[in-house]
């Protein structure tokens, strides 16, 4: 389908609302596409949806000690310490948030893996951690990994604008492990690499032994869920049969959604061309670069703005979802910009755009999150805990409440028995948690898959 054409900006809009709606009937299918690629992703067939396992399994509580996390998932690094008590509960002993300048992130790996080191050193001085003893590392690193063991993995590709060079395809726990001795901290032992939603799920599931899903919903998306041994098709002796491995699904890569023009020049444009089409759509990473578009076509159309504002909005990216969300909230934020004239009808249709554009997001996230839930509990059975965790669903307003009401249109008053709660640091926390299972040797998992096929 082409671009709107329109006369005036509530006629545009109103072919926007068309252009950018999933209704029930699409999100029926979401789910059976979905399912479909689950299938085949476990099995090791061809599949926009990885299924990797994480040699993880839910924690029971219990797992306890202090650990330090590195947590990369997006344009920061968080460095914490944290703490487990051994009886559900968790605390956040020291916690560094550090930026990642823009050139490390498409400059090589050395250099980005370099400046994670420098930060660790920095929390270690500052929080006056000795190198007389030695310290156990989880690092949860947030990009999709070929996941071997509890404590190696190899970068499958980067996303989220990530290119820093020399990194894919190779171990990232071993890239780390050298960038610390070459900063004279070899003392710090890597014992465990998490996805931050396999982390998030952990979190999530040490106070809460209902909670089986973990969700991302911030800079990029994705979920993981505990799959059966028995139905990991591809990794053959993984464990005993009857066992559950949580398996991280890289939902952001699923490929079954219908694509607008917006969403084609976005991904046309974009580093990672023709890959996480889900997490394009969805996740806080695009959601201002679609609106962008979407503002400059209709002042191109003479609909929104002056024509001579354009360059205002020439920057791709320039927009961004906290943006979008202050918006949402009804701030005026183009009232005092370098536009001139702003009218109260751009004010409206600014927001109509966000309004639009971010339901979309969450109605394809809340399918997305119907189809997990379908597939471990086909009638809905049980009550759930879902954990989440991402500023896109802390922060956007409304967003919480559009997936759940996609989640009522699918599954009517049982929508009731699944309950969103947000998991702050969970990426991080559940990582530490990892660390304590592999610490306590109680994992119990083979060490190697014999052909993991992702
Ligand atoms: C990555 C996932 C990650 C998600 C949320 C995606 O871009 O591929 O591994 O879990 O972002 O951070």
């Amino acid at each position: 389908m082409g671009n709107i054409r329109a006369n005036t900006p509530y006629s545009f809009l109103s072919n926007l609302e068309s252009l950018f709606s999933v209704s029930l009937q699409n999100s029926h299918e979401i789910i059976a596409n979905f399912h479909q690629e689950m299938r085949s992703g476990l099995a090791g067939i061809d599949s926009s949806l990885k299924m990797i396992p994480s040699f993880v399994h839910r924690p029971t509580g219990t797992e306890k000690g202090s650990f330090i996390v590195l947590d990369l998932g997006g344009t920061n690094i968080r460095v914490m310490a944290v703490e487990l008590d051994g009886n559900r509960k968790t605390a956040l002993a020291a916690v560094t948030r550090f930026v990642i300048p823009q050139p490390l992130i498409c400059g090589t790996g050395d250099e980005l893996f370099d400046f994670i080191a420098d930060c660790i050193q920095l929390f270690f001085k500052n929080n006056s951690l000795g190198r007389q003893q030695s310290y156990d590392l989880a690092f949860t690193f947030s990009f999709p990994v070929e996941q071997r063991s509890l404590a190696s993995g190899k970068l499958i590709g980067w996303t989220k604008g990530f290119t820093a060079s020399g990194v894919v395809g190779k171990d990232v726990v071993t890239i780390l492990s050298e960038a610390l001795q070459r900063k004279e901290m070899g003392f710090i032992h890597v014992v465990a690499l998490a996805n931050d939603t396999v982390g998030t799920l952990l979190a999530g599931s040490y106070s809460d032994p209902l909670c089986d899903m973990g969700v991302i919903l911030g800079t990029g998306t994705n979920a993981c869920y505990p799959e059966k041994v028995s139905r990991i098709v591809k990794s053959a002796g993984l464990g005993p049969p009857s066992g559950e491995m949580i398996v991280n699904i890289e939902w952001g890569g699923f490929s079954r959604l219908t694509t607008n023009i917006y969403d084609r020049e976005l991904d046309s444009a974009s580093n990672n061309r023709g890959k996480q089409q889900l997490e394009k759509m969805v996740s806080g990473m695009y959601l201002g670069e679609i609106a962008r578009r979407v503002i400059v076509e209709m002042m191109k159309q003479g609909l929104l703005f002056s024509e001579r504002s354009l360059p205002v909005f020439s920057e791709e990216y320039m927009l961004r979802t906290e943006h979008l969300s202050l918006i949402a909230q009804g701030s005026d934020l183009f009232a005092d910009s370098t536009l001139k004239n702003v009218s109260a009808i751009d004010i409206r249709t600014i927001r109509e755009i966000c309004r639009i554009v971010s339901t979309r997001s969450a109605r394809i996230a809340g399918s997305a999150i119907a189809a997990v839930v379908a597939w471990m509990d086909e009638n809905l059975e049980s009550d759930r805990t879902i954990a989440i965790d991402g500023t896109l669903f802390e922060k956007y307003p409304g967003y919480r409440e559009n997936i759940m009401a996609i989640l009522h249109e699918l599954f009517g008053e049982r929508a009731k028995k699944i309950k969103l709660e947000l998991i702050r640091d969970g990426s991080g926390i559940g990582s530490a948690i990892i660390a304590a299972v592999a610490a306590s040797g109680r994992d119990n998992f083979p060490h190697q898959t014999p052909d993991a096929r992702i």
